[in-house]
Formats: structure tokens, C-alpha cells, sequence
């Protein structure tokens, strides 16, 4: 039911060649680009917005899974359907009080909505916003503190996954953080089925190899 979705995230990309990075990660069999917008608040760092997103969206129709560390998601929401966001996934830590209005402003944008956890908050936190009459299309489980690529997998955060999976059996869950050949067995295991890699898959040989070996291991 579920089907793979292999996600690069762009943050390790070449930023002054991102629609080529962009391209060549499709043409080597990725599904998805991940995008990381972060507001250097929410997390300790800063990358790109949506101007980003809308130069990018120039030169690829890939679908754009656009991941939002940032304080203030509603902010962002008309800025980045505009841009031509595909996805827009934001973190439930800053949106408890507000989380049915924002996914119900992404759905009326265009974009899917998708919302994520740190690796300290409690699963149980976004099964409203699953269950709900306008459910989130997507559940993305950190696998790392958000903020930077090239962090090592926690594996501790494979029981959120798990949970996500037995009660959603047609979920899309996706894991971000520390994602690559040596990890990607025990959290397709668990049952995630979108994955992001970003160091992994930068920084392969062949990253084309790495792509393919992530979508075996989750059609597994
Ligand atoms: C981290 C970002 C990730 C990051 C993953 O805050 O959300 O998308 O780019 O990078 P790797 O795969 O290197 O851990
Ligand atoms: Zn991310």
C-alpha cells in the first residue's frame, strides 16, 4: 500500500548548483527533493526560503517535499505555495495550538500537508492531527536534532516509527537524519517508507547505487 519515496535532501547539495543537483538526483532515481527551510531560530542554522524554492521550481517539475524548522510556520504557508512548494511539513513543538487551522491553510494552498517530531517528543502527540477531519498526508519522524546534515542516526526514535505503523498501516512516514546504506534496514523495518539522505547520498561515489539501494531496502 505504501509506496517508497527516495527524498535527497538538497542541504548537501552544491547550493550554487542546485537546479543541476536538482536534476541529477531525479535522473539517478530519486522520487522527491527534500528541501530543508530553516529560520535560524527554530534550529541553530540557516538555509534557504522560499525565493529559494521559487528559482528552484524554474527548473524542475519534481515534487518539492519542503521541510519547515522554522518558529512561525503559518508565516510561511502563502510564501511557499507561491513559490511552488509540492509538500509542506512543519513541527508539531510550535504549532499545539494551531495545527488544524495551518493544515487546513496548506491544504487550500495546494500543498500536502506533512507534520514533524523531534526526537524528544512523544508520538501520541501527532495522532490528532492523523486522525482529523483535515488529517496530515504525512508523518516525518527526525532521526536526528534538526539543524544540520550529516548527524548520526538515533535509533531510540525507531519506537515512534513503529507506533505510526501499526495503527496507520497507509501512512506515508518519513525519517530524516543519518539515513544511508547502514541504517536504512532497521527503519524500513519499522516501517518507514519516505526517505530522506542527504550526506549519504552527496557524498556516494555513486549516488545513483545509494538511491537504489535505499528503495530495495524499503520494498523489502
Ligand atoms: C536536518 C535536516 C535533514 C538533513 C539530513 O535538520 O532536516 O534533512 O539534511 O542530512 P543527513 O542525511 O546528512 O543526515
Ligand atoms: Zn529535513
Amino acid at each position: 500500500a505504501v509506496s517508497p519515496k527516495i527524498a535527497p535532501s538538497m542541504l548537501s547539495s552544491d547550493f550554487a548548483n542546485l537546479a543541476a543537483e536538482a536534476n541529477r538526483m531525479i535522473d539517478l532515481g530519486a522520487n522527491w527533493l527534500h528541501m530543508d527551510i530553516m529560520d535560524g531560530h527554530f534550529v541553530p542554522n540557516l538555509t534557504i526560503g522560499a525565493p529559494v524554492i521559487e528559482s528552484l521550481r524554474k527548473h524542475t517539475n519534481a515534487y518539492l517535499d519542503c521541510h519547515l524548522m522554522v518558529t512561525n510556520p503559518m508565516d510561511y504557508v502563502e510564501q511557499m505555495a507561491k513559490a511552488g512548494a509540492s509538500g509542506f511539513t512543519f513541527h508539531i513543538e510550535v504549532a499545539k495550538e494551531n495545527w488544524q487551522e495551518l493544515v487546513m491553510k496548506i491544504k487550500s494552498a495546494g500543498m500536502r500537508p506533512g507534520v514533524a517530531l523531534k526526537p524528544g517528543t512523544p508520538v501520541e502527540q501527532v495522532y490528532p492531527l492523523v486522525e482529523g477531519t483535515t488529517p496530515v498526508e504525512m508523518v516525518l519522524v527526525m532521526t536526528v536534532e534538526p539543524g544540520f546534515g550529516g548527524q548520526k542516526f538515533m535509533p531510540s526514535t525507531m519506537d515512534k516509527v513503529r507506533a505510526l505503523r501499526n495503527k496507520y498501516p497507509t501512512l506515508d512516514i518519513e525519517v530524516d537524519g543519518g539515513l544511508g546504506p547502514s541504517t536504512i534496514d532497521v527503519a524500513a523495518a519499522a516501517g518507514a517508507n519516505c526517505i530522506v539522505a542527504g550526506s549519504s547520498v552527496f557524498g556516494a561515489t555513486e549516488p545513483g547505487e545509494v538511491i537504489s539501494l535505499l528503495r530495495t531496502s524499503v520494498e523489502k
